[in-house]
């Protein structure tokens, strides 16, 4: 079973660049044992714990993980005899919580989108786990060598030997930046400094400069929760080995993992489109003597619930939808463009609440705004995992006048509900049925994962 790690094939992609365009060559991790690019670490990491005496027979082997380091781990810890627990936050796809648990593995699910110092965020709850139960170890893959150590060891003497040598660029994606670090670094010490490597970047992540508001593309990059106070990049992500990063929306990631898998009979996860999107930019115009290979680090088969859902991707608004009828985007068209959607910070004052939503009716606006943790700004579109409640000048301004909120209190602790929403292709009028069903008289009307505006009963109505 172990044997059957890594070891992946390269396949020439086709590119839209041309004659000008170097030769693209994708990784296909997703055809190691366990299904991605982190049986690597996995098995790397546990038998450097090994040889270090960290990990005894009977032990148990713990980890914060989005889903595929979790696999890895739970597979490997299952062929060699060991307990796994892994801890993942919700958003993590069904199918990779039942592959860890279909390798045997227990799961702690954890809300995402704690702040770092929350004691109760996936990674402060698996520190916890790992001290509190005997025998365990804390694989910690964020700041352990042995991570960066599997892609030097064995990711980058591959690709060095399936191009014989040719590589000229490499692009991979930076979560942990144990991939890019180990295989970057092995690619540039065997070619004496010639082989360049990218970085690809979710835009919203804190790498490549971007605010680190959440984002969709699972799995990569680095997300900043404005409550955190310090925030710490992994050590496993050497930043010396990275010629550049490139950052690739949302959108032109979930774009290209749909294209290769209908163009090009690749299916792959969200991760992967990503560094493929940002490859082809890399590729493009290179000339024909380059040679790019990319890694893609996992199989679109864990995600057919969303990248390859078109409800989902109609709701958050990243597809435009199908000709004919009106759709929600049609309802607020003029608003989108004039007004960004009004937004309240949920560690704003009453008073400063207050201030926000009169301010919106003397506009003519619902005194209706939905609440989150980002902060308030011009032209900030709170990405829809921010949308964790509303206010309404109406139950506000009451509960003030009760002297339930004194004007000096933080709002967070008293949100009405998150109100719904819709992607701006979603059909006007099935949008109306849901909201009237819900009981809600206003909904936040979605772009490529970002509220835009608020959309209500009369204006979808109006429309049919
Ligand atoms: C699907 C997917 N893509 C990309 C990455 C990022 O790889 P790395 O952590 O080596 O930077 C991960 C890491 O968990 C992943 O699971």
């Amino acid at each position: 079973m172990l044997e059957l790690v890594g070891s992946t094939p390269l396949v020439r992609l086709r590119t839209p660049g041309g004659e000008n365009a170097a030769a693209l060559y994708a990784k296909l991790e997703y055809l190691s044992a366990g299904g991605s690019v982190k049986d690597r670490i996995g098995l790397h990491m546990i038998e450097q714990a090994e040889r270090d005496g960290l990990l005894r027979p009977g032990g148990t082997v713990v980890e914060a993980t989005s889903g595929n380091t979790g696999a890895g781990l739970a597979m490997v810890a299952a062929a060699k005899g060991y307990r796994a627990v892994l801890v993942v936050p919700d958003k993590t796809s069904a199918e990779k919580i039942a592959t860890l648990r279909g390798f045997g593995a227990e799961v702690v699910v954890r809300r995402s989108g704690l702040p770092a110092e929350d004691p109760e965020n996936v990674f402060n709850t698996a520190a916890r786990i790992a001290e509190e139960r005997p025998g365990s170890w804390l694989a910690g893959q964020y700041d352990n060598p042995a991570n960066p150590g599997a892609h030097y060891a064995t990711t980058g003497p591959e690709i060095w030997r399936q191009t014989d040598g040719r590589i000229t660029h490499l692009v991979a994606c930076v979560g942990t930046g144990g991939t890019i670090s180990g295989t970057g670094r092995y690619l540039k010490e065997v070619s004496a400094g010639a082989v360049r490597v990218t970085g690809a970047d979710p835009a919203a992540s804190v790498y490549s400069g971007g605010d680190g508001r959440p984002y969709f593309v699972e799995a990569t990059g680095h997300v900043r929760h404005p409550e955190t106070v310090e925030d710490v990049w992994p050590t496993s992500y050497q930043q010396d080995v990275v010629d550049e990063l490139l950052p690739v929306s949302d959108r032109e990631a979930l774009l290209t993992v749909r294209q290769l898998a209908r163009e090009q009979g690749l299916m792959v996860g969200g991760s992967a489109g990503l560094a493929v999107a940002a490859a082809q930019r890399v590729a493009a115009g290179l000339g024909p003597e380059a040679l790019v290979v990319v890694i893609l680090p996992d199989s679109g088969r864990q995600y057919l619930s969303k990248y390859f859902n078109d409800a989902w991707l109609l709701r958050l608004g990243f597809l435009d939808g199908e000709e004919g009828g009106p759709r929600v985007g049609d309802a607020v068209a003029s608003a989108v463009r004039e007004e960004p959607l009004p937004y309240v910070n949920r560690l704003s004052t009453a008073d400063e609440a207050l201030t926000a939503l009169r301010a919106l009716r003397d506009l003519g606006l619902p005194p209706v705004a939905p609440a989150g943790p980002c902060p308030v700004g011009p032209g900030r579109a709170p990405t829809v995992p921010e949308l964790a409640g509303s206010l309404s000048l109406d139950v506000l301004a009451t509960a003030v006048a009760e002297g339930a909120l004194k004007p000096d209190d933080l709002v967070r602790d008293h949100l009405g509900a998150p109100l719904p929403h819709f992607g701006v292709g979603e059909r006007a009028d099935t949008a109306l049925v849901e909201l009237e069903e819900s009981g809600a008289e206003l909904a936040v009307a979605v772009r490529d994962g970002h509220g835009v505006a608020l959309v209500g009963r009369s204006a979808l109505r109006a429309l049919l």
